[in-house]
Order: C-alpha cells, then structure tokens, then sequence
C-alpha cells in the first residue's frame, strides 16, 4: 500500500514531506520520491530514489532543496512496474511541469497509455499513475482544477492521488477513489496525507476525503467538491489518538509494542461496550428487532482478520445458535454467495481498505444483504460504506503482522455472540454470566501471560533452527492453530503450515520427523485428550512438539518437549489467551533469525489492490 503525502504553505516543504514519509513507512514500500516547486523561480524539482526513506534522506542530503513550500511526496509498493528509480513517484507530465503521485491502480492504463502515445506523449516508467500526469497535461489549456477533473473522469479502478502544477504555485489539488486519503488543515498551511500518522505533528483538524471527492488546497484555503464539481461542505474530525502512539515506546519493534498493548486494548473495549451484563453494540446500526430476525451470518474476511472469523463462527453458533459461514474474502466475491434476506454479513478488517474484503462487502450489499463491519481504522472505506461499523478502537496497529487487531476482533465477536445469545435465549442466564465473567478477567490474564515472556522467548530461541512448522488445534482452537501459522511465516519466513488436529492422519503425519517443529495448540477443552493423543502419534515418529496448555497440566510434559502455559479460562475464550503466546512465538523467532518484524518481505499493511 502506497503512502502519500503533501504540503502546501510557508515552511520548507522537504523535510515536512520527508518526515511525513516516515511515519507511512509501515504501509510497507520499495522506493520513494519528494517533487517540489521552487519559491524563487518556479522550478519543479524531482528526486527519487529505490530503497528506503533513509536513501532518500541522503539524496536530498547530497542535493540541497532550494527554498519551496509546495510538495508532494510518496513512498511506493509496486503494483505496476519493477520496483525502481525511473518507477518511484511522483511522476510527470512531457513538460516536466505537472507532477503525480497516486496509491491504488489505475485499471484501464494500458488504453489510456495507447491513447496518449498517439497523441504524441512520451512515457519514461512502467507505471499506471504516469497517465495520468499525461492525462492532465493532455487536458490542460490553463486551468489546472478543470485539466485534472476532466483527467480524472477517465480513470477507472481505485485511486488516491496528489498533483501539484509548476503554472500554478499556489496550487495542491487531492483526489480519492477507493484508496484512502485524509486533508489536514493547519495556520497558513494544509497537508494531504495517506493516513493520520503522517501529519499528525502539524495538525490534528482533519477531513476524511470521501470517494468521488476532489480537494483544492491553498495556504490558507482547502475547497472540496465532487468530480463534477458540486461543492461539498466536508466533516472536520479531530484526531486524539497520541503521536507516541505511532512511536515505539521503547520497544524494540512496533509488533512487540502492539502485542504488550492488547491487556489494556481489550480493557478498554469491555469498560465501553460491557455495562454489567448489558451490551453496548454503538455503530451496529441495527435495533433488537432485526438482529432477533438474522438467520445467517456470513463472515468475510483476509488473512488475520479471517482467522478471526473462523473463531467467530464457533462462538456465535455455540452461544446463539445463529448459523454463520465464514469466507475468504477474494473467494466470496467470486463464488455466487447465497445471500437472504435475514443474511446479515460480517466484514471483518483491521484496515478498512483491503481490496478482496471491500469488494465482498460490496457484493454482498448489492444482493441485498444487511453488511457490518469491524474495523479498526476511523473513517475507513470499509466503515464509511457499510450499514453499522463496529469499531475496535484498538489504536494504530503500525506492525504489519496484526496482533492486537486480531484480538480486538475476536473480543468484538464474542461480544455480538454474547448479544445475539441474550436476544435468542441460546444459553442459560448461568452459562451466560460464567462467561462474561471470565471475559472481563481476560485482560488480567493477558498480563500474566506477558510477565512470563521470557520463557516464550527461552522457547522459540531454541527452536528457531526448524526449517518447517506445523501448527495443530481442534474446535475452536483450530483457527488459533491456523493464526499462529500465519504470524510464524509472515515475520519469519519459515514454511508453516495450520492444520486442524484431527486431519493429521489424512496427509500432515506424514510431515513428521525429528527435523519438524509441531506447535500444539492444547489447553483443557472437551477435545484436549483428543490433542493429547496426536501428541502421542507425533512423539512416536520423533516430532519436535511445543504445547500451548493450560497452567496446572503436569500430564502434558510427558507429551511435549516444551510447554507455554496460559491461565485456565472459559474452554470459549481459549483462543484470546493462546494468541499472545502464538504472537510471541513468531517474533522472537523471527528476532534470532534477525528478519525485518514490522516491514517483513514482500508484505503490506493492508493489501488495497487485488
Ligand atoms: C496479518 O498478520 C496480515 N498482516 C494480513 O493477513 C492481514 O490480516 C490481512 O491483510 C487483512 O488485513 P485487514 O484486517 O486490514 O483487512
């Protein structure tokens, strides 16, 4: 996912647009880029570089910016076009008067690219976002706004993008489609800026710009309107949470930093949305009534956010007795989903802008169904077009592997499982309160969890040399199995696989040997002698076993070479605690093995194209 931002106003544009690019560095990126209009003569100045931030501090080290106070900046992750110099942002018009940087894709670049090289234009990058600096120069007869609306009408896909014009000094024109982009307003002086973070130190005044929505900004003006023109009086929220929040705080990685803060995230959300034994659901967006009347839920979702669901679907069906489906968000909104009129659909994303799962709410909603979402980021596409959001509020997660936003989004769903159940009467009012009981004292086992990390530490350090790890649970631990899984192999880069326990004979037994690594997923449960006899089959053919057990099972040492224990809870409420001991598992590997925790290989913070 691409970071933007942009300055206009009276201080030296480079470093606020560099700094701006600091704090995006965890969208992930391969190359960056800073373009500027100088202050004495007008002169568009460009640079950019493959690589990090830090290459590109040196550039401008190496290159003094003259004085200018009107930029735009990004940091790119390549969709279109190898990961280079000549492909960083931003790009220009033949001219080298018309500057663009863009996040998201411009689908019908190839046409519009036909179209402009037969205009004469000539093209230096791979990339789709050159047309359209070519597009507004093609359309520019003096007036920059009406150049870029009439630019834009021919773009198709999902667009945020950022244009500054050398004819127009004065001028920093924003655009969104799809792709997020927030106008931040500050004295004599406005931003344009992918997400808060980036601007955060200058202002805290800030307007979501919504889809279909152009910005004009001045020093000392911002004018939004639509694509056709029709001005728009815009929200203005004010931004609380900390810039602190998006610093380390003194851990070593943004991830450790989000893993130790999920005691106080879940705290938070059970004191908002736990009164007693009454729960507040604010932002639903549906009454009593017709949450009484669902007869199907459909969860979609990616990656973490998926296994999330999995976890859903056995607590809602458990506690409510409400069927519920859970799909792979690119896989719903392909497949011919059944969808009723009592489907209520669930979409399930830290980000708000992961392209499959916004595709999927969309799909779902134009079959008629009722969408929800839980998200985590404010003001979030995926927020703004569903029918409720239920927001986490679990702050800015800047690790790329997600670990308090997972979390959160299980303790959501235990509390509409916890809602949904009071509305059908599924459980009884003792199960019910033994349940929300437990809930409430989770933080304070999250806390013990963390105070013996260590000993997680102790234990990963020492398996850290496995080349391959299989990853087992049963019921509602399965999706643990599969989460843990994922986290190893995003921040580590090890081949691990999540299985679900009982499938072991039907293909993964085959895997072991004494060079494999099996992580159990095991606390006490109905199915725990089930796990135990895997341990068994495993142990026989020399498998390297780690347990996540229950404290108070000595039994289990017989099994495992290793044990993580977590403090005994609700069977229902296992997978919250097993997740941090899954979490810490992953980093501290991945740490020995010295990988990049936050900005792992290959990945993003939210995948916004498909
Ligand atoms: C999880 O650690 C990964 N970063 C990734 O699988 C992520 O969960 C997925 O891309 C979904 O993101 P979202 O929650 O923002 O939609």
């Amino acid at each position: 996912m691409c970071g933007i931002v942009g300055y206009i106003g009276e201080k030296q544009a480079s470093p606020v647009l560099l700094d701006g690019l600091k704090k995006l560095e965890y969208r992930g990126y391969d190359s960056s880029g800073i373009g500027v209009i100088t202050s004495d003569d007008g002169k568009m100045l460009l640079y950019k570089t493959r690589g990090k931030i830090k290459d590109l501090q040196a550039l401008l080290e190496s290159h003094p910016v003259p004085a200018s106070s009107i930029g735009i900046s990004h940091t790119r992750w390549a969709t279109h076009g190898v990961p280079n110099k000549v492909n960083a942002h931003p790009h220009a018009d033949c001219a080298g008067k018309i500057l663009v940087v863009h996040n998201g894709i411009v689908e019908n670049f190839e046409e519009l690219k036909k179209e402009l090289r037969r205009k004469g234009h000539r093209f230096a990058s791979e990339t789709d976002t050159e047309v359209v600096s070519h597009l507004i120069e093609e359309n520019y007869r003096g007036d920059l706004i009406s150049a870029v609306r009439k630019a834009i009408k021919r773009l198709r896909g999902a667009f945020a993008l950022g244009i500054i014009s050398a004819d127009h000094p004065d001028t920093l024109v924003a655009a969104r489609v799809g792709s997020p982009l927030i106008i931040g307003l500050g004295k004599n002086e406005n931003f344009i800026a992918s997400d808060a973070p980036a601007i955060l130190e200058h202002t805290r005044k800030i307007i979501y710009l919504k889809d279909g929505q152009l910005a004009v900004l001045r020093k000392d003006k911002v004018d939004i309107s639509t694509f056709s023109g029709k001005a728009v009086r815009p929200k203005v929220d004010t931004v609380t949470f900390k810039i602190d929040a998006v610093q380390k705080q003194g851990y070593a990685h943004f991830m450790l930093k989000e893993i130790h803060e999920q005691p106080e995230v879940l705290r938070q959300m059970l004191q908002k949305r736990l009164k007693g034994e009454a729960l507040d659901l604010e932002g639903l967006g549906l009454n009593d009534r017709q949450l009484k009347a669902i007869d199907q839920i459909v969860i979609v979702a990616c990656g973490t956010a998926y296994h999330a669901g999995l976890v859903g679907k056995y607590i809602i069906e458990s506690l409510s007795g409400v069927r519920v489906s859970v799909d792979v968000s690119s896989e719903f909104r392909y497949r011919q989903p059944i969808i009723g009129k009592r489907t209520l659909v669930m979409a399930v994303s830290q980000s708000g802008e992961t392209a499959d799962t916004l595709a999927a709410a969309r799909e779902a909603k134009a079959k008629g169904a009722k969408v929800i979402s839980i998200c985590n980021v404010l003001g979030s596409s995926l927020a703004r077009e569903s029918d409720g959001v239920l927001y986490t509020y679990a702050g800015p997660e800047i690790g790329v592997a997600s670990t308090k936003a997972y979390t959160a989004q299980l303790c959501m769903l235990y509390l509409i499982a916890l809602k949904l159940s009071s509305l059908k009467h599924a459980v009884s009012p003792r199960e019910r309160h033994l349940l929300i009981k437990q809930l409430r004292n989770i933080p304070a086992l999250y806390e013990k969890i963390l105070k013996n990390k260590n000993a997680v530490a102790d234990i990963a350090r020492a398996n850290s040399h496995f080349g391959c790890f299989l990853f087992l649970g049963r019921n509602v631990n399965f999706p643990s199995a599969l989460e843990g899984a994922l986290k190893l192999k995003e921040i580590s880069y090890i081949p691990a696989e999540g299985y679900a326990a009982g499938e072991m004979k039907h293909g993964p037994i085959a895997l072991i040997d004494e060079y494999r690594a099996v992580v159990c997923v095991a606390p006490q449960s109905p199915v725990y002698e089930k796990m135990v006899s895997n341990m068994q089959e495993i142990r026989a053919r020399r498998g390297n076993i780690i347990a996540i057990a229950t404290e108070g099972d000595k039994a289990i040492a017989h099994h495992a070479h290793q044990t993580i224990y977590v403090p005994a809870t609700h069977e229902l409420l296992t997978p919250l605690l097993v997740a941090i001991p899954l979490q810490l598992l992953a980093y501290y590997i991945a740490v020995k093995l010295g990988c990049d925790v936050d900005q792992p290989r290959n990945l993003a913070k939210s995948v916004t194209v498909e």
